[in-house]
């Protein structure tokens, strides 16, 4: 199966099921599974961060966050499609009656500055106290500008607020930006990292910050049921893919550039590409062409605007018949 559907579908590879197994283990409610406190360090470290915390998902990872960063009766201003706020059922408001405040973001998967500070309530009975800011990088696949980041930090410092960076794909914006991780960290009081996208692990994700934040985000991960115990086995898929993983998703990005091109060609109505992802206009046919595609061995949503994801189980052959089987639909 060629699955396009999205990167997380990613399976561990055999470098990686190799160090799950040899990973030394502990109990980590208790703090001591070596090798979950060792890739906590060492994202701490990537990021210059005080403190990092594992996590199951990305979802349950943004989850603490909010409940870390604000209060019941508080609220976080957020992007109408952000993840924390369409995608995730709603969770900080069913578990921690936080308010969210969606805006729309603008074309470059930014959250106007003008627009937040219109959004930011007085501090009157009437409202929900305003607390956190929260942006998506990348977002849809798009990379947000770096001075966006830190005028969005300067912002946030003026006006009282916290900045939180759901980074499920934060290594995807980081090498377009060839910089180093803590290049962007520093404009962010905390942030997730998904490792089971394109960094290729079976399960995980990171909240970083700093640590006194930290340890109020283990007590939110253990109450909400992600305290875990000799979870060493996928931490080490974790620092195999920190160590390993990153550099490669430029090939992500440009198979992704590259399939866009190549479908352009053959007449696909292609919107854009960014990152490792790309957008095809089909229609009508959507469910059409999703099911000629499985016929084929090709997994794709079927959806009039399809999302298409590179990753590390696709490669520039498989791409080829990709375009061969989507040019046999355009013409059948
Ligand atoms: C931007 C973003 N944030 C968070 C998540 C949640 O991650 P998970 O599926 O591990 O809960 C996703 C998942 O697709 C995502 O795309």
């Amino acid at each position: 199966m060629i699955d396009l559907r999205s990167d997380t579908v990613t399976r561990p590879g055999r470098a990686m099921l190799e160090e799950m197994m040899a990973a030394p283990v502990g109990d980590d409610v208790y703090g001591d599974d070596p090798t979950v406190n060792e890739l906590q360090r060492y994202a701490a470290e990537l990021s210059g961060k005080e403190a990092a915390l594992f996590l199951p998902t990305g979802t349950q990872a943004n989850l603490v966050a909010l409940l870390s960063h604000c209060e019941r009766g508080e609220e976080y201003i957020v992007g109408q499609g952000a993840h924390n706020y369409l995608y995730e059922a709603g969770g900080a408001a069913v578990l921690g009656s936080i308010q969210p405040q969606p805006i729309d973001a603008a074309a470059d998967g930014t959250l106007p500055l003008d627009k937040v500070a219109a959004k930011i309530k007085a501090d009157d009975i009437h409202f929900a106290r305003t607390k956190l800011l929260s942006l998506e990088n990348t977002h849809n696949g798009k990379v947000l500008p770096r001075d966006y980041l830190k005028q969005a930090w300067e912002f946030t410092r003026e006006r009282g607020l916290s900045l939180h960076i759901d980074g499920a794909r934060i290594f995807n914006a980081i090498v377009e930006y060839g910089c180093d991780l803590n290049a962007i960290a520093q404009y962010c009081d905390s942030f997730t990292i998904c490792l089971s996208k394109g960094l290729g692990t079976p399960v995980g994700s990171l909240l970083v910050g700093d640590k006194a934040w930290i340890t109020r985000a283990n007590r939110w991960r253990k109450m909400t049921g992600g305290g875990m115990r000799q979870s060493g086995i996928l931490a080490a898929a974790g620092l195999y893919a920190l160590k390993h993983n990153v550099e490669r998703l430029k090939e992500d990005h440009e198979n992704a550039a590259w399939l866009a091109a190549q479908l352009q060609e053959i007449g696909a109505d292609v919107m854009r590409h960014d990152t490792n992802m790309l957008f095809v206009r089909v229609g009508e046919p959507a469910a059409a062409l999703s099911a000629f595609m499985r016929e084929r061995d090709v997994l794709i949503n079927a959806a009039p605007v399809v999302r298409l994801v590179t990753h590390l189980d696709v490669n520039r052959q498989q791409l080829t018949e990709v375009v061969h089987h989507w040019q046999a639909f355009l013409q059948h």
